[in-house]
């Protein structure tokens, strides 16, 4: 019988330096910085909130108070914000703290990704699980509820997949996959970082994840990688080998906020989201655009 495994928890890696955001991020970490109205882990947060999840662990290092503070409850900020009559501003920061249950774990060395996921252990225990990097920001939950619902069918591991170009790949995990459904691959094997002409296909493994507790035992199994680092890929190519893992081909928008391009990309989708600003903006980008016409939309 297919066992019950709803899952109730994430995890957010959150421990990495963000040097390709310097200086902007000299003195703040990467996952504050504001993605519209809102930092990028709020972002990652909601998400897991939309698609049911309550309890969020995030693993964090030195330097990364702000993360805790941002979810905290701020009293003193809600009552000024309600005497001078911004209460809509007030809600917004109540909600916050309201938003889910969010919890911490410090790890003490970067010693990679695979590490990170590992000090979750014992908050997750014997449940199966989400992890949600925060440099892949997706526009919609969609992808990580469809992961959900393939979990649920079998309880077995699922990746997010996304086609990318063979330059593209060697900065990610790679799949060798085999489509067995509509957007549902069979994981062969995964590989990180590849050299281009090395991976085994366009199919990028991006941040998004749902694990069963299997995932803790096979870590503690993986011998450092690329980089000299504990890599979460090289734990989920033992699960390849002696389970199904099954791989979800995305179908939203996934942004590297990691880097400049990629960030950009992300503010400007959520500000085409946001009723408050997307027609204005777009009309200020219309006239800034070389050879971009009038709107022919409306
Ligand atoms: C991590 C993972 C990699 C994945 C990527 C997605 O790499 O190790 O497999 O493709 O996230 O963003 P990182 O970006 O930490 O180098």
């Amino acid at each position: 019988m297919v066992p019950c495994v709803s899952v109730r928890k994430a995890v957010i890696p959150a421990a990495g330096l963000g040097t390709r955001l310097l200086p902007a991020t000299k003195a703040i970490p990467k996952e504050m910085m504001p993605l519209l109205d809102r930092p990028a882990i709020q972002r990652v947060v909601e998400e897991a909130v939309d698609v049911g999840i309550r309890d969020i662990l995030i693993v964090t290092s030195r330097n990364k108070e702000a993360l805790a503070d941002h979810f905290d409850r701020s009293p003193e900020l809600e009552s000024a914000l309600e005497d001078k009559g911004k209460s809509a501003a007030a809600e917004a920061v109540r909600r916050l703290s309201d938003l889910a249950r969010i919890h911490f774990v410090r790890q003490p060395e970067p010693l990679g990704l695979g590490h990170a996921v590992s000090m979750a252990r014992d908050h997750i225990g014997d449940e199966s699980f989400a992890v949600l990097l925060p440099d892949d920001v997706m526009t919609s939950p969609r992808a990580l509820r469809s992961m959900l619902a393939l979990h649920e069918r079998g309880g077995r591991t699922v990746l997010a997949l996304l086609r990318v170009s063979r330059e593209e790949i060697a900065a990610l995990g790679a799949a060798d996959a085999e489509e067995i459904a509509e957007r549902i691959h069979r994981v062969r094997s995964v590989v990180e970082k590849p050299r281009p002409e090395e991976a085994p296909s366009e199919l990028a493994v991006i941040g998004r994840y749902v694990f069963s507790p299997e995932i803790f035992d096979a870590l503690d199994r993986t011998p450092p990688g690329v980089g000299g680092e504990i890599q979460l890929t090289d734990a989920i190519g033992l699960l390849t080998r002696e389970g199904e893992v099954l791989g979800w081909e995305v179908e939203v928008e996934r942004h590297d906020c990691g880097n400049k391009l990629g960030y950009l990309k992300a503010f400007v989708s959520f500000a085409l989201q946001d009723p408050e600003v997307a027609e204005p903006f777009v009309a200020w980008m219309r006239e800034r655009l070389p050879g971009a016409g009038p709107d022919e939309s409306t």
